[in-house]
This record gives C-alpha cells, sequence and structure tokens, in this order.
C-alpha cells in the first residue's frame, strides 16, 4: 500500500497557508467496516491513495462454531474497533483533525456489528465536525474497481459475497439495476457449505480453492450446472450443493479421503466457473439491449472474487466478448474498510453526506441506495 505523509505534519505554518493545503490537497476519508467477522478500518485519499488499510479478521473467534455468531462478532468489533482505528491512523501518519469525512457501513449485515461501526464514526464526525457517511456495504464491493481501476460508469458488476450473488448495470454512484440474482443460495454461503460438507474447514471459499488445486480429476465427478443455457441473469446453488452432498455419499469409504475432497472441490469450483460464465454471458446481452448494444468492461466484486480459477473463467468470457475483465486484488475483493472509505469518497465528492439521524439498515438493496447521503 501507498502511503502518503499528513498534511499536517509541516510546522509551523500560517492559518492562510494551511486553508489553501487544505483546499489543493486531496480529501480523506475515514471507512469503517464492521458488518461482518472483520472489523476494519482504512484512509483513502480522493487521489485514489490507499494511505492505510488494517482488517482484523475475527476467525479465531469465530472457527469453534463453523460460521459467524453474531454475538460474539459485535462484542469484538467493540472490543477492537478503537484500537484498529488508531493503527489506521497511525500507519497513515494522519491526525484525525485532517479527515474530510467519516464513512462507516450502515448495512446490509449483522446489526450489532454494524451498529457499532455507525456508532463510532457519528462519533468521531460529531467531535471533528465533518460530515458522516453511511455507505451501503454491497456499494463499497460495487465501487472498488474504481478505486482500483480506471473504470467509468455505465459497467457490469458481478457481485459475489458470503450473503448475496447478483448482476447489476452500475450506472452511477447510487444508481444500480439489478438484473439478476440467486433464487436460493449466494454463491459465497454455497462455498463454505460444501467446505464444510467435505471437511474443508472454515472459511469454505479459500479451503475448497485451495483443495480444487491439487485435484487429480476435478472431471471425475458429474455436477449440474444450475439455470445454464435458461434465459434470464438469477442464478441457482441449492441444487448444485446438494449434487456434491449425493456424490459424497455414493463414494464406498465412509469418511472422504482427502484425494475424493479434492477431487469433489475442484468438480464444484468448475461448475461454478460454468455457471457464472453463462449468466455474465447474458447480462452482457441485457447490457447491450438496454444501452444501444455497447459492450460494457465486467467488474467482479465481492469476496468469492478472490478466487483465481472464477477469475480466470470471467477472463476467457470477456476475451471472447473484446471486453475487459476489472478484478481488484483479492485483498480489496473480500471485507475491508478502504472499500467503505472509497464509497464514501465517491459519496462526498458529489456533496451527498448522511445525517447524524441515520439508522442502520440490516437490509438494504443496492437499487435503494441513493436514499442514505443525500
Ligand atoms: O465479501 P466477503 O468478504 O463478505 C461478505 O460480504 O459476505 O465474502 C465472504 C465470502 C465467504 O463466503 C468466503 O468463503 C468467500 O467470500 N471467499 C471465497 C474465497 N475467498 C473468500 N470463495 C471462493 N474462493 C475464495 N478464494
Ligand atoms: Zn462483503
Amino acid at each position: 500500500m501507498k502511503r502518503r505523509q499528513s498534511a499536517n505534519t509541516v510546522a509551523p505554518v500560517s492559518l492562510a497557508a494551511r486553508r489553501l493545503e487544505r483546499y489543493i490537497a486531496p480529501m480523506i476519508v475515514l471507512g469503517i467496516e464492521t458488518s461482518c467477522d472483520e472489523t476494519a478500518a482504512a484512509l483513502v485519499a480522493d487521489d485514489r491513495t490507499i494511505l492505510s488499510n488494517v482488517v482484523l479478521s475475527q476467525l479465531d473467534e469465530h472457527q469453534p462454531y463453523g460460521g459467524v455468531v453474531p454475538e460474539i462478532a459485535a462484542r469484538a468489533h467493540l472490543d477492537y474497533l478503537d484500537g484498529i482505528i488508531r493503527q489506521a491512523l497511525d500507519e497513515a501518519n494522519i491526525e484525525l483533525a485532517a479527515l474530510d469525512g467519516i464513512a462507516a457501513t450502515g448495512g446490509p449485515g449483522l446489526i450489532g456489528g454494524v451498529m457499532v461501526g455507525v456508532m463510532t464514526a457519528k462519533a468521531i464526525a460529531a467531535v471533528q465536525d465533518v460530515p458522516f457517511l453511511a455507505v451501503n456495504h454491497l456499494e463499497g464491493h460495487a465501487l472498488t474497481a474504481r478505486l482500483t481501476d480506471d473504470v467509468d460508469f455505465p459497467y457490469l458488476l458481478l457481485l459475489v459475497s458470503g450473503g448475496h450473488c447478483q448482476l447489476l448495470a452500475v450506472e452511477d454512484v447510487g444508481s444500480y439495476e439489478r438484473l439478476g440474482g440467486t433464487i436460493d443460495d449466494a454463491i459465497g454461503e454455497a462455498f463454505d457449505k460444501t467446505a464444510k460438507l467435505l471437511g474443508l474447514g472454515y472459511p469454505g471459499g479459500p479451503a475448497v480453492e485451495a483443495a480444487a488445486a491439487t485435484a487429480d480429476d476435478p472431471k471425475r465427478f458429474k455436477l449440474p450446472r444450475p439455470l445454464s443455457g435458461r434465459p434470464g441473469c438469477d442464478f441457482s446453488f441449492s441444487g448444485l450443493k446438494t449434487a456434491v452432498r449425493h456424490a459424497a455419499a455414493k463414494l464406498p469409504d465412509e469418511v472422504l479421503s482427502p484425494g475424493d475432497a479434492a477431487d469433489l472441490a475442484g468438480a464444484f469450483q468448475a461448475a461454478v466457473g460454468d455457471v457464472l460464465v453463462d449468466r455474465c454471458a447474458n447480462a452482457l446481452d441485457a447490457f447491450a439491449q438496454s444501452h444501444a448494444g455497447a459492450v460494457p468492461p465486467l467488474v467482479v466484486a465481492g469476496g468469492v472474487a478472490a478466487n483465481l480459477h472464477l477469475r480466470a473463467c470471467l477472463t476467457a468470457l470477456c476475451e471472447h466478448r473484446h471486453t475487459r475483465l476489472v478484478a481488484p486484488p483479492p485483498a480489496l475483493c473480500t471485507d475491508n474498510a478502504a472499500m467503505i472509505a472509497w464509497a464514501g469518497l465517491e459519496h462526498l465528492r458529489r456533496g451527498a453526506t448522511a445525517g447524524l439521524d441515520f439508522a442502520p439498515r440490516p437490509r438494504w438493496p443496492l437499487d435503494e441506495t441513493r436514499t442514505a447521503n443525500a
């Protein structure tokens, strides 16, 4: 990550010089992310520099339960958030007084954690007398590509995370048209459940990817490609997950061998890749129809976008369709606060901020994002 010196480290300077410096210096926003099991804080400047990006994963706290326990997550955010924010400020060498805004995930997510982040952000914003920005977590993922790459509106977004799987036309900040979504499990959930079934541990996505990489024969098991070949941009993963269970149950050994688990993980990942390509191809067609034949860049975002096999499948599709795939670095695909700071900056640049009366939203569809910062 690039670092940047604080605008306030050169002393003494006149008030006029300070004002001028503040005027020409890029705006800097503190981002806070607490919607699931990562406690994160980051400082991002609107010249697209990430000044610091601190992520504390609560893996150890939740591992014994095989999934995220909401109350444990909320208590952990409460314990760690202050220290994580301090660390982000120190690593960027920035004082609170140099900030132009405070952004926090306002939803969707686990309500206890979202409340901790939102209250902390509001308190800092009130004391520093700077705007508070309520960021839709999904919008954080959706706009990350504009932080990491040169991407203009409009573009096609494949949002693949633990709680979501959607295809959207991204028209502008706060303007999203949903083209399709999952009719049952989210894609990350399918990875996590499959990992559990195969005894690969938690968190499931990286475990499935690692096991699949060691597969001798991923074609050994024939798994379905749900909804593939059908019109539309919706997804379905529950049948695929069940097919993995049935395939595992048919094996003679009571306990899956590492080799069988790897082949099944490889077969599952290959099926998911084929499904994503099929659905994204339809979405590219739908986008072209509503945008006078335009072929948009395809942006992939969310934790599952860290998967290298899936990226390779989407890259091949984009080459075939003469467009480009934009995939942020894996560390900015999984939950982080740089994406929240950046989405906050995108709103702030347009003069849109949230009131201190903003109420956290455990459910908050991306196509309703306009309503938070006005
Ligand atoms: O975006 P994210 O960090 O949190 C949510 O907003 O949900 O996504 C977490 C999800 C989890 O289901 C995790 O298993 C999955 O992303 N994931 C992956 C990989 N890394 C994380 N799935 C597949 N392959 C990966 N390498
Ligand atoms: Zn996320």
